[in-house]
């Protein structure tokens, strides 16, 4: 069979690699890792996430890159070639990264104006601006048109070119402002010791749930990024050696990112008396910003580095997100590629209108006061965010295990079926070689993953619906229960479209974009693909 003219995807393994990092390495390291790290006990927190993802991450990451790839095709025609029946999670996969961008990319608009404006005092216009609605919209266009244009150009000419340069730059920034911040003086081992020091007290089992939960977040796991990244390798991927890369360099990165932040909150402490906020966009925009502004010119330089640091971070997960939506418009309904990402930014920028105007009341809301526009008790980014991080997601990289663990090969006796050494097999007879990690990664994908995964789901609804007030006690919110309702509503819904209208119908390949087709070998994928 003649081969493909052109390939569709990353022109090599580096490329994929640096990637991947970009989408996992965005707001969850800086804001959420070092937070939950101090929450949760400190150096036993991160004990736990590295064990977290050991077991969870690396599995389900290795069984989304090998999903893509296997299919060479968008997260609903993969999960589709696994099993036809699970071709639903594939839409869902679709569907929660078009969530996440409508307030990612509010997120990615602040992160824009808070670094052009790092030497005119960041730390006295949180209210105003995020009030100010236009101008909140005029950042978050300008830093979906930079997403835009880099999806655009393509997988090897916009996202990979853009990641090799970008996150090596990132890197090299995160390290020189831990490296500045831990020589602040005053404060540091203050700072340090509340980052790190263990407390396996403190850890419980909900630090060991939020660590599992935020190893998912952390590696966009479970939304169909790293099903469609993957569909883009080719042989020069070796799927074991991608999945330590990332995931270590994604580790790294949120562990270095509290060695600037504590240091740096906590050196002010010691100097100016008062405790400040070290959490979420309290820290990233409050802060932060009062730290460096009192640092003189050198913090405002910082401050304008350590800002470029985080659009860099929150446009390459920006830019994945964009690209799963694109890639399955693009082959579903042979749209050219800058067609089906004008559509798709104009969806996510539509969406983000109201959103940007209820996190502007909720931030901007005197104390005491409940702002307008919220839908169950929260404002919309905390909305979509719980729907999707806390429900959805760990649903979806179930269904990853599932359709990796126990849709492939065809067992000749109802044993085989339970059997990891059949699994082991039928993997590498599939084209899955993990060397002599192949046997734990058959029992991890099958049996202990998919477990841990169905706690993570259980105990983060449970915690939705009967959420702790100030004494500890658990009680019953109806808000939360809305919420939940909600996820598992949209959960309904894309199963029922998928059955109705995606089963039996041809759902596209990476050779269906347009400029990459001409394939005998695609062409025979085409009819296999329509069964
Ligand atoms: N992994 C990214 C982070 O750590 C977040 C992200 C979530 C990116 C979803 C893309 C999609 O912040």
């Amino acid at each position: 069979m003649e081969k493909t003219k052109k390939r569709n995807g990353f022109a090599s393994g580096v490329g994929f690699i640096l990637a991947a990092a970009g989408s996992a390495v965005g707001l969850g390291n800086l804001w959420s890792f070092p937070y939950k790290t101090s929450a949760n006990g400190g150096a036993a927190f991160v004990l736990m996430y590295v064990i977290s993802v050991l077991v969870i991450g690396t599995v389900v990451m290795t069984a989304e890159i090998y999903l893509g790839k296997r299919a060479q095709a968008n997260p609903v025609t993969a999960y589709k070639k696994a099993k036809k029946k699970l071709g639903w999670l594939g839409l869902f996969a679709v569907i929660i990264p078009l969530f996440i961008l409508c307030y990612y990319s509010i997120l990615g608009g602040y992160t824009v104006k808070f670094t052009l404006n790092s030497f005119n005092r960041n730390s006295e216009i949180l209210s105003s601006f995020t009030g100010n609605i236009p101008e909140v919209i005029l950042y978050t266009a300008i830093f979906l048109v930079l997403a835009l244009v880099v999806v655009m150009a393509g997988v090897k000419n916009g996202i990979e070119k853009v990641s090799k340069i970008l996150m090596p730059a990132l890197f090299i920034i995160l390290v020189l402002i831990a490296v500045y911040c831990l020589c602040l003086g005053e404060g540091v081992s203050e700072g340090l010791n509340y980052y790190l020091n263990p407390d396996f007290g403190a850890l419980g089992f909900e630090g060991i749930l939020a660590a599992m939960s935020q190893a998912f977040f952390s590696l966009s796991l479970g939304m169909g990024i790293i099903v469609s990244y993957g569909s883009y390798t080719g042989n020069e991927t070796k799927v074991g050696k991608s999945v330590v890369m990332i995931c270590t360099f994604d580790t790294l990165v949120a562990l270095l990112a509290g060695l600037a932040i504590f240091p740096a909150i906590y050196h002010y402490k010691a100097v100016y008396g008062s405790e400040l906020s070290d959490h979420g966009i309290m820290l990233l925009f409050s802060s932060l910003p009062l730290v460096f502004d009192n640092l003189g010119w050198v913090g405002q330089m910082v401050s304008f580095l350590f800002f470029g640091m985080v659009v860099i971070a929150a446009l390459t997960s920006v830019i994945s997100l964009l690209e799963v939506v694109t890639q399955f418009v693009i082959q579903k309904f042979r749209a050219h590629r800058k067609h089906a990402i004008l559509y798709v930014s104009l969806i996510t920028f539509a969406v983000s209108i109201p959103v940007s105007i209820s996190l502007g009341f909720a931030l901007t809301a005197p104390s005491g006061t409940t702002p307008a526009m919220q839908i169950c008790g929260q404002n919309w980014l905390d909305f979509f965010d719980m729907v999707t991080n806390s429900v959805l997601m760990p649903l979806c990289a179930f269904g990853s295990c599932v359709a990796i663990g126990w849709c492939i090969g065809k067992p000749a006796k109802r044993t085989d079926a339970f059997n990891p050494a059949f699994l082991k097999n039928a993997l590498e007879q599939d084209g899955l070689s993990l060397g002599k990690f192949g046997m734990m990664f058959a029992v991890m994908v099958k049996y202990v993953t998919p477990i841990l995964i169905a706690l993570v789901e259980i105990f983060g609804v449970i915690d939705i619906i009967f959420p702790k007030n100030a004494s500890g006690t658990r009680i019953f919110s109806a808000d939360g229960l809305g919420i939940v309702l909600t996820a598992y509503a949209l959960f309904a819904i894309a199963i029922a479209v998928y059955f109705i209208f995606f089963k039996n119908s041809y759902t596209g390949c990476n050779a269906d974009e347009h400029g990459f087709t001409e394939a005998v070998q695609d062409e025979a994928y085409k009819t296999e693909g329509e069964v």
